[in-house]
């Protein structure tokens, strides 16, 4: 890809589009929003109001991590604190596709209504790409960043018009443009993070308590496999319980399954041969967390399974 020429016409697109209005975006600390911020401050100086939200759906520590990268590259971010509204909207919600919607429309109608009404921005910047839209488009799965794909006209209904730079690349291509804009090698290749972020890693109920065990697990698998250079690892909690014994007393505990895969772009995966040593570890350290007795690791491709579990 001609990194310098897919930047210079999208930010005379972006300019053009985006006139004297002001234009905002919502930084997740993953790539594709990474890159979009760059990109958009390039393109718009202080006409973008980057912010984060912490939707409570985080990774330990994100929130910090991500405002103060972009703040070492001169990029000011608005950390906004959501947390309670993300979890009384999905409390009680067992469904993987009503839990993805409850998301969605906490994120775009109530938090992001509020925050656009009070910057008076028109213009909502997004980090969708191509592969986002195939899945979404073919019916897969309701991705987090789709709207207009699906019928959904986001200025009739949340009050702002989307604009998706990165909609022609795949993750690939986002990499190479994060590698072009300097953004930090640790950000630009970390591992793909989902928009829903560890609810999509919560089959059944997504609650404070069950977020905190599988945060902690997802911090232990991350460690633990940062050096496989996998294409992307991860911890998910089941809704099932099993058997098992600590102290010596029977406790009925909780199922964490890793899940560590090969891939190019996330549309067919292949599941990554960890040493016998490495899968041991993990289990030891993920059965030592509170109320986990079992540790799972998932052997299959992608199809028939998807990456995430919800
Ligand atoms: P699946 O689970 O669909 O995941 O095989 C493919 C890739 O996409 C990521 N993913 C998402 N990314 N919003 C995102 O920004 C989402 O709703 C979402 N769901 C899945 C997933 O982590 C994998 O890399």
């Amino acid at each position: 890809m001609d990194c310098n020429q897919f930047l210079e016409e999208q930010t005379r697109e972006l300019r053009r589009t985006v006139g004297d209005h002001i234009a905002i975006n919502a930084l997740s600390g993953g790539v594709d929003s990474s890159v979009v911020t760059a990109l958009g401050h390039r393109a718009l100086g202080n006409q973008l109001k980057t912010v984060f939200v912490d939707n409570a759906l985080m990774r330990d520590g994100e929130p910090e991590y991500v405002v103060q990268t972009f703040a070492a590259l001169g990029i000011p971010v608005d950390l906004i604190d959501a947390r309670e509204e993300f979890l009384s909207a999905l409390e009680g919600l067992t469904d993987p596709e009503a839990k993805r919607r409850a998301i969605t429309d906490t994120f775009y109608q109530t938090v992001f209504g509020r925050i656009v009404r009070e910057s008076g921005a028109k213009f909502l910047l997004h980090g969708t790409i191509l592969t986002d839209i195939e899945e979404t488009v073919a019916g897969i799965k309701r991705q987090h960043n789709i709207l207009s794909q699906l019928g959904i006209d986001p200025e009739q209904a949340y009050g702002y018009q989307v604009l998706e730079p990165l909609k022609t690349l795949r993750k690939d291509g986002v990499r190479e443009l994060a590698a072009y804009l300097d953004l930090p090698a640790d950000l630009a290749q970390r591992i793909p993070f989902p928009g829903p972020a560890l609810a999509t890693r919560i089959v059944g109920e997504v609650t404070a308590d069950r977020l905190a065990t599988v945060r902690a697990a997802t911090m232990i698998v991350e460690e633990e496999l940062a050096a496989t250079g996998a294409f992307q690892y991860l911890a998910v909690l089941l809704n099932d319980c099993a058997t098992g014994i600590r102290n010596g007393k029977r406790e009925f505990g909780q199922i964490i399954v890793v899940r560590c895969i090969e891939s190019t772009d996330a549309r067919k995966a292949t599941v990554t041969e960890l040493g016998w040593d490495k899968l041991h570890t993990l289990s030891q350290r993920i059965t030592s967390l509170p109320g986990v007795n079992r540790c799972l690791y998932d052997l299959t491709p992608k199809p028939p399974a998807t990456v995430e579990y919800i």
